[in-house]
């Protein structure tokens, strides 16, 4: 990807709606790439240099939702990963552009940051938003919402921390429903975001402007529940299994424009091809 060099106060937007933040001048940038995810549990502390509270976007894409969180909220530490090196790039950028030193971006599974390196009851909120319904028979072991993923991630909250989940997917929510309970007092959400009426992501920026519904709730932990039960749950529920509405494909062919150049959609298919031959 060739280093345009942006203009101290410019700004972007996607699809007509700004991304969150302003350029700052290049002596405020920040390094938020975290190019080599270490052996074993990941130190928070070291890596930001701070304790504070701990965020984690899984699937960010493109980086927007984190972006909104992470100008808003200061305080707070955020962790961004996706599978697709190219959109990590662009967020990576967009952060560092930014100045956001409290944001950290990864390339890595979700299910193997969460497995591998993340400690137990050490995570304040865990978000993914528009998580791939995957369409093809072939692919249907790509759903990232599964019941162990849920276990995951309830292993890696603290007591009561926060898990929010959002799809334009009719049937992967309906799916959701069925297994967020087991493990999170989960409530439905409705309205617009209050921090980002237009849309917190660039999936959700598509889907609204094509009028689709998006389906979004939030839960907290379990406490009654621990981790080694969790697990033995999570075995007994079913797994993710539903036919795509194949007319929805249309959004992910949109979405996979990423707002990038035209090198940077070289890039996303540089990268799934890769991931194929793996
Ligand atoms: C439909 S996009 C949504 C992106 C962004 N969250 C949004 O709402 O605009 C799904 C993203 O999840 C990523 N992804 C797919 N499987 C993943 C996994 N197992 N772990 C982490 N990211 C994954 C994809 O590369 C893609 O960027």
């Amino acid at each position: 990807m060739s280093e345009h060099i942006p203009v101290a106060g410019s700004t972007e937007d996607e699809f007509g709606v700004p991304v969150p933040g302003v350029v700052l001048p290049q002596e405020q940038w920040a390094r938020t790439a975290l190019k080599k995810m270490p052996d074993g549990v990941l130190d928070w502390a070291h890596l930001f240099g701070r304790n504070a509270a701990r965020v984690i976007d899984i699937g960010c894409g493109n980086g927007r939702s984190m972006l909104v969180s992470a100008l808003a909220r200061p305080e707070c530490d955020f962790l961004g990963v996706d599978i697709l090196p190219v959109v990590i790039r662009y967020a990576t950028r967009r952060a560092n552009h930014r100045g956001l030193s409290n944001t950290r971006w990864a390339v890595i599974g979700g299910r193997e940051l969460l497995l591998n390196h993340t400690a137990a009851g050490s995570i304040s909120e865990v978000h993914c938003y528009h998580p791939q319904p995957w369409y093809r028979r072939d692919q249907v072991s790509r759903r990232l919402i599964t019941p162990e993923f849920l276990s995951l991630v309830h292993r890696s909250l603290q007591p009561g921390g926060r898990f929010v989940l959002q799809t334009d997917h009719p049937l992967y929510w309906g799916y959701m429903l069925k297994i967020l309970p087991h493990f999170f007092e989960w409530r439905e959400l409705s309205g617009p975001w209050p921090e980002a009426p237009a849309g917190m992501t660039r999936r959700e920026l598509i889907a609204v402007q094509r009028g689709l519904p998006i389906f979004r709730g939030e839960g907290r932990a379990k406490l009654d529940l621990d981790s080694e039960r969790a697990m033995q749950l999570a075995e007994s529920l079913p797994l993710p299994i539903f036919n795509a509405d194949r007319r929805l494909l249309e959004l992910d062919r949109l979405e996979q424009g990423m707002g990038l150049s035209a090198g940077g959609r070289r890039g996303v298919q540089r990268d799934r091809r890769n991931r194929r031959r793996r």
